[in-house]
């Protein structure tokens, strides 16, 4: 039966994933936003693309009052936690604005779904718990060491669910810990929209393609990799929403706490990828060499095996179609979603 799911942060990018790949499954999707780091005109992508509208409540979760409300008026099932500031370097510069917003915002956040009886959550977690990677491909049990306020941040974050789970076996709690998310859903319609110049490499190299940006910097050709640059394990933000689509009908099923990685499996490099994207979209991007960005890793890729087992899920689409859907949606909306 379908259920009704509340999505918040599901203005952003991979919240309108979310959103599409819920309704096609049957359920209702609630999206719950600030609009501080996205925009409206997402909101009425996800209906396009998805056919249905979609609840939207505007509002912050640090506001007791609203979510309060929130609960009260509408039936919600689960929800699914994506609301939250993104850019490890700005929380290096700004730590208290993330604690402020990430951490207090989910504190609020649990304490209205409890109150509310709605115990069962599907957390967006990051790669980024387990900062230097001590082996690869990384499993759930590597040790969590985070090297930024984002990353604490996180873990804050997974560790709190943690303990509200063991002070109440009601709850069922997925704490999903993201590779590094790419792509756009195939009908460009939605899309990742960065207000700012992109810290991550695919936005960035899509942004050169188009003309907005001259040409890549590649952070560093020195790493102890293959070709000497960064490896990662990206994701097709569609396999990640589906992810979170099975999160939801498996704990539906299971009470307690599971704790898995979103990746493929497979590590591409900067290179390759900027390769890849040349193929999908036909154009070249020019690039430079630079030193190493700070904080980077040379390599870092997920063992997904356990969210196969536990979810029976596995990504499905392949790095050209990262580019080519990545590339679809810069092409169609050359300035995203319309912002300054
Ligand atoms: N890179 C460049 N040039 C750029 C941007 C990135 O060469 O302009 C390189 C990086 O050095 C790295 C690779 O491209 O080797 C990927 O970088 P991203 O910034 O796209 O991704 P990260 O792996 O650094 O960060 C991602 C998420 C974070 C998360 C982190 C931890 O964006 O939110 O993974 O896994 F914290």
């Amino acid at each position: 039966m379908g259920k009704s799911i509340l999505v918040t942060g599901g203005a952003g990018y991979i919240g309108t994933h979310i959103c599409v790949e819920l309704i096609a499954a049957g359920h209702d999707a609630i999206v719950v936003d600030n609009l501080s780091r996205s925009l409206r005109g997402a909101i009425d992508r996800i209906a396009a693309v998805a056919g249905r509208p979609v609840e939207f409540v505007e509002a912050d979760l640090r506001d007791a009052d609203a979510m309060r409300s929130l609960f009260a008026e509408r039936r919600i099932d689960a929800v699914i936690h994506l609301a939250g500031y993104k850019a490890v370097g700005e929380s290096s510069s700004d730590p208290l604005l993330y604690y402020d917003n990430n951490v207090i915002g989910m504190i609020a956040l649990c304490r209205a779904m409890a109150d509310a009886s709605v115990r069962t959550l599907v957390y967006s977690s990051s790669a980024t718990v387990y900062g230097e990677p001590q082996f690869l491909p990384m499993t759930e049990d590597h040790p969590l060491s985070p090297t930024s306020p984002y990353g604490q941040c996180k873990l804050i974050g997974e560790m709190m669910l943690g303990d509200l789970q063991r002070s109440d076996p009601r709850w069922r709690i997925a704490r999903l810990r993201y590779f590094n998310p790419v792509g756009a859903h195939e009908s460009g319609m939605i899309g990742e929209d960065p207000r700012d110049a992109p810290n991550n490499l695919l936005p960035f190299v899509a942004q050169v393609a188009i003309g907005r940006r001259d040409q890549l910097t590649i952070f560093g050709d020195d790493y102890d990799t293959p070709d000497g640059t960064g490896v990662r394990d990206y994701i097709h933000v569609v396999d990640l929403a589906r992810a979170h689509v099975r999160a939801v009908d498996t704990l539906a099923d299971h009470e307690g706490l599971v704790t898995l990685n979103l990746g493929t499996g497979r590590g591409y490099s900067v290179r390759e990828l900027v390769t890849a994207f040349e193929r999908a979209s036909g154009r070249t991007i020019p690039y430079r060499i630079a030193g190493r960005r700070a904080g980077d890793v040379g390599a870092c890729y997920a063992d997904p095996s356990s969210a196969t087992r536990v979810l029976g899920w596995q990504a499905e689409r392949d790095l050209h179609a990262m580019c080519a859907d990545a590339w679809r949606w810069q092409s169609m909306n050359p300035r995203g979603y319309g912002g300054v």
